[in-house]
């Protein structure tokens, strides 16, 4: 990095003391046609390509809409659009900018497809419970299938912004709270997303989103303030971005918040010198919907010609939805202020990407015959995504699975016979003709008459009405077991979706306890987008199995795990807290001065006032979370011994292999995953207590073992310094091998 801190404080770009744009990642001509094209472009469509628009949902409807579109269209104003719905018009919007403008330039065109397209699958933050990059990957090859033969060229995913905020709506589209964990993920989706060659059928454009550090918005609020120092954002929030782009992602999107004062479509420094710099990205960066012009309202930029200078400048290649670009730069780079090279810079990124993906050889789009949307291919997919991402956090008594003999079972809740919230936010284009709900699941499998009854207990999962809970005590006494559905709907998660309590919404809490006192065992459900509290339903309950939300096959996933076909192995991807009042809570936390005691807790009436017996925890709540990150049970029980490390002593070339005996000490085969933290015990900037390294999946019967075993080398020991550079520092290092974050077994060697 050239010039840290420095140059953001100074806020808005003033051009006058910037680098110029060719010491800061421009990318260099690679192909003749585009360079071609660059050549021939005038200024004005230029810009055109760098601006792309929102189809209106109704543009058919509206003739003079759809005429003034098309004008804009011939007169190459228009690079890109996002949320083209229909293939007809998709292809119609293509033939006019191929057949009628002047250079023939393709278009692109863009969509969100989060987690699946016509077949949903778990949101992404259940899919990385999996600890499966692999499943990561299948899924979004699925999804790209799904999404191209529908006119789509490039999906707005992944979204890699690690977060430790669960109030945070869009917790639910990343990956959860460790930098490792979403970068594996990240790549994979890109991987799945865009294969080997992008221009191939069945293929989109990925899009790593939101660049940079939005996750760490202030107080879980959405599109709110981020301040994070240089070192967090290397070791955190920048990991995954690399990860998508060294996987080859074509497109980055830069995210709506402020970053240290200014806003992302304004930040020069993180996009310009790290990411097109630094990381060396050659794809192109695209604003988020209408961020630039709203750099007015951060109060960043003072109109529209200062926003578009600002993001131009910045490095926004391309700006979604408001048209200040188009308004403005032409004016700004014949005054000067803008160097034409900053243009030619964006345009020639688009156009490769374009050029990466086809679309001058194949501009249209054709529906594939068989279709792949909702194809069994796909169906048989989502419902291994659903059953790998489900996370068993409680099972007393092991009352899970339950016996296919059960001669009577009770359905409660909402969300178990729900086509639509079980898919999760971002799930627009899926069909919800196509979901099979958890009871519709059942209904299969306990087919004798009696042996199923359902009975919602509330309308809805936000409903305060009480007028079903008697129904529902009275069905449950009567019943050898209960299912209970409880959760969140699936539109309370993902953008603009923050929530201050992490309760379950209504009166669920109350309608459980009502079931509880029936004595009938109750093995919950939750669905929900997010981690929630939940310690009295967790107490009332003898199982809790969690489903976050599941897609478009939950329900006979969760009947699978249910009735134990299939084990759980879902880890969680994010600490769960006690109560909100501990957020943020995660594992990869610094130590302090005072580290709590294990057990401490409230103070005793006539504490002397002196200072004693002080630490870092609180006096209300127990420190530790409620289940911790990598947290998940299975059907049987695994033991970890014989951690070593080997060597225990080496240099910055050396491998140190780490390996652990893992052994399945129950009475059933089970999938555990194994991970691997480090402690780096002291550092130029002080270090986590712990940092995932490594994971395993093993699949182990009854009583059988097998070593684990993960490499680690100094690149992986690296972080953020004092001096700001990026390296491992010697010192003496911990590791631990275990099933979650809090394990115990380990070894220590040294980095000389
Ligand atoms: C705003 C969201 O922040 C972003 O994630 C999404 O891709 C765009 N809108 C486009 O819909």
């Amino acid at each position: 990095m050239t010039q840290p801190m420095k140059e953001w404080m100074d806020g808005p770009g003033v051009a006058s003391h910037r680098a110029p744009i060719e010491q800061l990642g421009r990318v260099a001509p690679r192909s003749e046609r585009v360079e071609r094209l660059l050549a021939q472009l005038t200024l004005a469509e230029k810009i055109g390509q760098m601006s792309q628009l929102t189809l209106p949902e109704q543009l058919e409807a509206d003739p003079q809409a759809h005429a003034r579109l098309l004008g804009e269209l011939r007169a190459g104003e228009v690079g890109s659009f996002l949320n083209a719905r229909d293939l007809e018009l998709r292809n119609e919007l293509q033939r006019v900018a191929v057949e009628e403008t002047r250079l023939g330039i393709p278009l692109l065109f863009g969509r969100d497809v989060i987690h699946g397209y016509r077949t949903i699958f778990p949101i992404p933050l259940g899919v990385a419970a999996s600890f499966d990059p692999t499943l990561a990957e299948a899924v979004a090859t699925a999804a790209a299938r799904e999404a191209s033969e529908a006119g789509i060229d490039w999906t707005f995913a992944p979204m890699v912004d690690v977060t430790r905020e669960p109030r945070w709506g869009r917790v639910a589209e990343g990956f959860g709270e460790d930098p490792w964990l979403a970068s594996r993920f990240g790549a994979a989706m890109v991987r799945g997303f865009q294969g080997d060659d992008p221009s191939q059928p069945g293929r989109v454009a990925a899009c790593a989103k939101h660049y940079l550090g939005y996750g760490a918005s202030e107080a879980g609020k959405e599109y709110n303030t981020t301040w994070v120092p240089e070192p967090l954002l290397r070791d955190v929030y920048l990991p995954p971005f690399r990860a998508c782009i060294e996987a080859g992602a074509l497109t980055v999107m830069c995210g709506f918040n402020d970053l240290n004062g200014v806003p992302m479509s304004g930040q020069r420094w993180a996009l310009r010198e790290l990411l097109k710099g630094e990381l060396g990205f050659e794809g192109f960066v695209v604003s988020d919907w209408a961020s630039v012009e709203e750099m007015i309202q951060h109060g960043s930029c003072a109109g529209a010609r200062d926003a578009a200078l600002e993001a131009a400048s910045a490095g926004v290649d391309m700006e979604m939805v408001s048209r200040t670009y188009r308004a403005e730069l032409l004016r700004l780079v014949e005054n000067g202020a803008l160097p034409v090279a900053e243009i030619d810079d964006a345009v020639r990124r688009i156009l490769e990407v374009k050029q990466a993906l086809g679309l001058f050889e194949r501009p249209y789009k054709q529906r594939s015959a068989p279709p792949a949307a909702l194809c069994p291919e796909h169906l048989e997919l989502a419902r291994r995504a659903a059953r790998q991402s489900l996370v068993l956090l409680e099972n007393r008594g092991r009352c899970l699975p339950l016996s296919p003999a059960l001669e009577s079972l009770c359905v409660v809740g909402p969300l178990a016979d729900d086509r639509h919230n079980p898919l999760g936010c971002w799930s627009f284009d899926g069909d919800r003709t196509a979901t099979v709900t958890l009871l519709a699941a059942l209904k299969q499998r306990l087919p004798a008459p009696g042996q199923l009854r359902y009975v919602p207990g509330v309308p809805d999962a936000r409903s305060s009405d009480r007028s079903g809970f008697e129904a529902a005590r009275s069905a449950v006494a009567a019943a050898q077991a209960a299912l209970v559905v409880l959760g969140e709907d699936g539109n309370i998660s993902g953008e603009c979706r923050s929530r201050a309590f992490l309760g379950l919404p209504g009166v669920q809490t109350e309608l459980l306890e009502q079931l509880a006192s029936t004595g009938t065992p109750l093995v919950v459900v939750v669905m929900a987008g997010r981690p929630l509290t939940f310690a009295r339903e967790a107490q009332l309950a003898s199982a809790l199995l969690y489903a976050w939300h599941p897609g478009t096959l939950g329900g006979p996933a969760l009947a699978d795990v249910l009735f134990g076909d299939v084990a759980p192995a879902g880890k969680l991807p994010i600490s769960f807290p006690r109560t909100v009042g501990q957020v943020p809570i995660y594992h990869a936390h610094k130590n302090t001065g005072r580290p709590p005691r294990k057990g401490r807790r409230g103070i005793p009436t006539g504490t002397p006032l002196d200072p004693v017996d002080m630490d870092a925890s609180y006096l209300d709540v127990d420190v530790s979370p409620a289940y911790p990150f990598g947290f998940g049970l299975s059907y049987t029980s695994f033991r970890y011994s014989e951690v070593s490390v080997s060597p225990t002593r080496g240099s910055f070339d050396t491998r140190f292999e780490v390996s652990a005996l893992l052994t399945n000490t129950g009475e059933r085969r089970g999938v555990e995953v194994a991970q691997l933290y480090v402690r780096d015990l002291v550092g130029s900037l002080t270090r986590p207590v712990r940092e995932l390294k490594g994971i395993q999946r093993i699949e182990l019967l009854p009583g059988a073992s097998e070593r684990v075993r993960f490499s680690l080398s100094a690149s992986d020991l690296a972080f953020c310094r004092r001096d700001l550079s990026v390296g491992a520092e010697p010192g003496r290092f911990q590791v631990f091998v275990g099933g979650d974050a809090t394990a115990s077994e380990g070894a220590e060697f040294e980095l000389c």
